[in-house]
């Protein structure tokens, strides 16, 4: 046996005993790569006789030719050899028992009460407006005609922040009213908006948190007046509860901001220590509202001779309590997942804002 022949069958043997793709690699290098056993074979040529080095030569190319499509057919083999493997390693066996899942998302009561509040006034053609919770002592007071050394400025148990370069102390605003004074000096009458936002007071029991939600409502335009308003929330009150003859009173009361002013509300039974809306001689107080104060439209650059309206605001808690049975208001921001299972709703019920509500129900 020529060493030609030797070298080809060492190789073959050695490209056959490779059982992995790093084996096969290794004998790559050592027949084909720079320094390997092939090139030394080529790298001798030169030293032969002219007619001897044509005929060692071709052979030598022969077996480079070879050993090259050896080693790719071995490559195939190896690779699909380790798909395989991969494969029945990773197979899935169906007859497992299911991990224990998680189960799905709640969707929280107050985002869910949110939704219903705007979706009812989004079907009365208002449009959704928000504003900064950091407010400017000007938005959250003075526009809304509580000047400073206002008490109604103490009642609010503001958060103040450190103040700015000009001495003033930006706040935590304490209602969605500065939202009001936004819109109002961005654009000319009509207006009508809800604007669903977070407020805070320095105030913490069962029934308060320092920060809480509200909804306010602004209705601007020629010739708006009180029949509007109390039309407007009759309504309100009936469709977030559902019950279509809720009786709705509307009692006087005081808001630096609106003249008159009115509390609103709603029919109720406390009979035998359960609270039941809609039934009994009860009344249970559930927003603010009022004719929006003439000093307001001229802070805002409206002319009060020529257009005027109504605004409302309520607190979303406090709505999300009565309606869903929730005894404490502390528990909506405990994050308690057993809560939430229990309180929370199935997202897909949610009813998109721009078909309206349909259905108040909880599920
Ligand atoms: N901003 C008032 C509050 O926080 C609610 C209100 C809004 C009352 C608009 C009248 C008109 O108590």
């Amino acid at each position: 046996m020529s060493d030609l022949d030797q070298l080809k069958s060492d190789l073959v043997a050695a490209i056959n005993a490779a059982t992995s793709l790093d084996m096969l690699e290794e004998v790559r290098l050592h027949a084909l790569g720079k320094k390997g056993v092939i090139s030394a074979q080529l790298k001798t040529l030169g030293s032969l006789e002219p007619d001897q080095r044509k005929q060692v030569g071709q052979d030598v190319n022969t077996l480079k030719e070879d050993i090259t499509q050896l080693i790719a057919d071995r490559h195939t083999d190896l690779s699909a050899a380790a798909m395989k493997a991969k494969l029945s390693d990773e197979a899935l066996d169906v007859s497992l028992p299911a991990r224990p899942s998680l189960g799905d998302g709640r969707m929280h009561p107050l985002s869910r009460t949110i939704e219903e509040i705007t979706a009812i006034f989004a079907d009365m053609g208002f449009a959704i407006a928000e504003g900064p919770d950091i407010e400017t002592d000007f938005y959250n007071f003075t526009a809304l005609n509580i000047p400073p050394e206002h008490p109604a400025r103490q009642e609010h148990d503001t958060f103040y922040l450190t103040p700015d370069e000009t001495g003033t102390r930006p706040v935590l605003r304490t209602h969605t009213s500065p939202v009001q004074v936004r819109t109002m000096m961005k654009q000319d009458p009509p207006v009508r908006i809800i604007v669903p936002g977070r407020t805070y007071r320095s105030d913490h029991d069962a029934t308060h948190s320092p920060m809480f939600h509200q909804c306010e409502g602004l209705v601007i335009g020629d010739g708006i007046h009180m029949g509007h308003l109390k039309g407007c929330l009759i309504d309100f009150c009936r469709s977030f509860f559902g019950v279509d003859d809720l009786p709705v009173r509307f009692r006087p009361s005081f808001f630096p901001f609106t003249e008159p002013s009115a509390e609103v509300d709603i029919g109720c039974s406390r009979e035998g220590g359960g609270l039941k809306i809609g039934a009994g001689d009860d009344w249970l107080e559930i927003l603010g509202s009022g004719m929006v104060h003439p000093k307001v439209l001229a802070n805002c650059g409206y002319d009060p001779e020529k257009v005027q309206g109504f605004a409302f605001g309520m607190g979303v808690e406090r709505l999300a309590m009565l309606k869903y049975g929730i005894p404490d208001l502390r528990t909506f921001y405990d994050t308690d997942l057993r809560w939430l299972k229990h309180y929370g709703f199935v997202p897909v019920d949610v009813p998109a804002l721009h078909t309206g509500l349909h259905d108040g129900a909880a599920s």
